[in-house]
C-alpha cells in the first residue's frame, strides 16, 4: 500500500486544482492505497520566525505550534507527494508558498557542520491552475518551482500537470486519470 500526502493551496472547493487532484487520486483510492489530503486555506500555517532552531534538531521540524506539524509528519511518511497550486499574481498562492517557506525546516545540521534531511526520496507531482490560456506561459516559473520544492524535500518531481485557462483540459483530465493507475 503507497501513502499519497496531498497539499490542495486553492482555497477554491470546485477550482480546477480540487478537479484534478481528485481525478488523479482517483486511482490510488480505488486501489485502497492511503491518501491524506491537506486544504491548505482551511489551516493555520504561520511564517518562518527565522529562529533556525529546526536546523540543529535532527529528528523534529518547527518548533510552532501550528498546522505545520501534522503535514511534516505527513510528508515524512508518504511515498508519494502531490501538490497542487493556482497561480496568483505570476507565482503559486500564498497557501502553498507558506508551507514551502516552513519547508527550511526539512534541513538539519549538526555540530561538525555536516547535513542531513528529515524528509527525502520522496515522489512529487504538481499542479498547476493558471487563468492564462497558453499552457507553456509560466513555464519558467513552474521549472523554478518544481525545482524548490524537489530541494526542499530532498525529492525529485516526476510529473506537472498544468491546468490552463482555469480549466481542465480533456488530454490532461484523461493523463491525470491514468497517471497512477496500473
Ligand atoms: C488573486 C488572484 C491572482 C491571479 N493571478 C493570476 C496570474 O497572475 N496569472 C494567471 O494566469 N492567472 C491568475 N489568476 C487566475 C487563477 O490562476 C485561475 O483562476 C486558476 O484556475 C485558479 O485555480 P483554482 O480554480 O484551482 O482555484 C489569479 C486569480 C486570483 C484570484
Amino acid at each position: 500500500m503507497k501513502k499519497y500526502t496531498v497539499l490542495n493551496a486553492s482555497p477554491r472547493k470546485s477550482g480546477s486544482t480540487a478537479a484534478l487532484i481528485e481525478t488523479l487520486m482517483d486511482a490510488p483510492r480505488q486501489n485502497g492505497d492511503a491518501v491524506t489530503t491537506f486544504i491548505l486555506d482551511k489551516l493555520s500555517i504561520h511564517g518562518c520566525q527565522a529562529c533556525e532552531v529546526c536546523r540543529h534538531q535532527e529528528n523534529s521540524f518547527c518548533i510552532q505550534n501550528d498546522d505545520m506539524g501534522p503535514i511534516y509528519k505527513s510528508l515524512q511518511a508518504a511515498d508519494v507527494i502531490v501538490i497542487g497550486m493556482p497561480v496568483y499574481m505570476s507565482l503559486p498562492s500564498a497557501q502553498a508558498i507558506a508551507v514551502l517557506n516552513r519547508l527550511y525546516a526539512n534541513a538539519y545540521v549538526g555540530k561538525d557542520g555536516s547535513k542531513s534531511r528529515k524528509i527525502s526520496g520522496k515522489q512529487i507531482v504538481t499542479i498547476y491552475s493558471q487563468g492564462a490560456g497558453t499552457p507553456d506561459y509560466y513555464t519558467d516559473t513552474f521549472d523554478l518551482v518544481d525545482k524548490v520544492f524537489g530541494n526542499s524535500l530532498d525529492s525529485t518531481v516526476i510529473k506537472r500537470f498544468v491546468c490552463a485557462g482555469g480549466q481542465v483540459a480533456t488530454d490532461v483530465e484523461k493523463e491525470a486519470r491514468n497517471y497512477f493507475r496500473g
